[in-house]
């Protein structure tokens, strides 16, 4: 990546921001050797901003029209604040194969599942609907196909016999608090990073995704 001093982050929000929030976390305790230099959202009433803000970082809403008029103002702003590293986090807009490849190896999204399964919307649902004994979450590299790009790490949570949609999605959502940091890490110790369609880790060829243990029972 050829960047010198800590991995500068931009988030992207849409609602509620508590991943932001997470990784806002690590790097403030020093668990992430990393900063966040903005937090861009797409809705000016983004409860992840006011959040944001309390937590003393840069914010930035684009409430533009076209898909277009975002992208470019978006790009303007992350470039602005010098991100090597762009975080999807709850952000609920498609980007388009142009945004995406501009940013190609630099955009990391979180997904509530189990990729390949349950890419899209209403994964709890899903999971509990098809009857998953396990559910959990990924990060990925962000490519054009939805949800598609190459995983990084997974946690994996049971799923239990009482769970409601709400339910599961609150455990879930527990674990990807220590997911995307544990992701982010390893791309700001310069360990991780894509190639291609590959990721390599520490050179070799990623195989499989990494998993992180639950600490739902700790
Ligand atoms: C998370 O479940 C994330 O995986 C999904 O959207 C949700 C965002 O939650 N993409 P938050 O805004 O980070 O609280």
């Amino acid at each position: 990546m050829g960047r010198r001093g800590r991995l500068r982050l931009a988030v992207l929000i849409s609602g509620r921001g508590s991943n932001m929030l997470a990784v806002a976390r690590a790097c403030a305790s020093g668990r992430l050797d990393a900063e966040i230099t903005l937090v861009l959202s797409d809705h000016s009433d983004a409860a992840g901003l006011a959040t944001a803000s309390a937590q003393g970082l840069a914010t930035r809403a684009i409430g533009a029209a076209s898909r277009e008029q975002f992208e470019s103002a978006a790009a303007a702003a992350i470039d602005a604040a010098s991100a090597d590293l762009a975080l999807l986090a709850g952000f609920m807009r498609v980007l388009s194969a142009d945004f995406v490849t501009l940013y190609a190896g630099r955009l990391l999204n979180i997904h509530p599942s189990l990729l390949p399964s349950h890419k899209g919307l209403h994964t709890h649902r899903r999971a509990l609907r098809a009857g998953d004994r396990e559910h959990g979450a990924s990060v990925h590299f962000v490519t054009a196909e939805l949800d598609g790009g190459p995983v990084i790490c997974q946690v994996r949570v049971p799923v239990l016999p009482a769970d409601t949609e709400q339910s599961l999605a609150a455990r879930v959502l527990t674990q990807e608090h220590r997911l995307y940091p544990f992701a982010v890490d390893l791309i700001a110790a310069g360990r991780l990073e894509l190639r291609g369609s590959s990721i390599l880790l520490d050179g070799r060829e990623l195989q499989a995704p990494l998993e992180i243990e639950t600490d739902e029972n700790s």
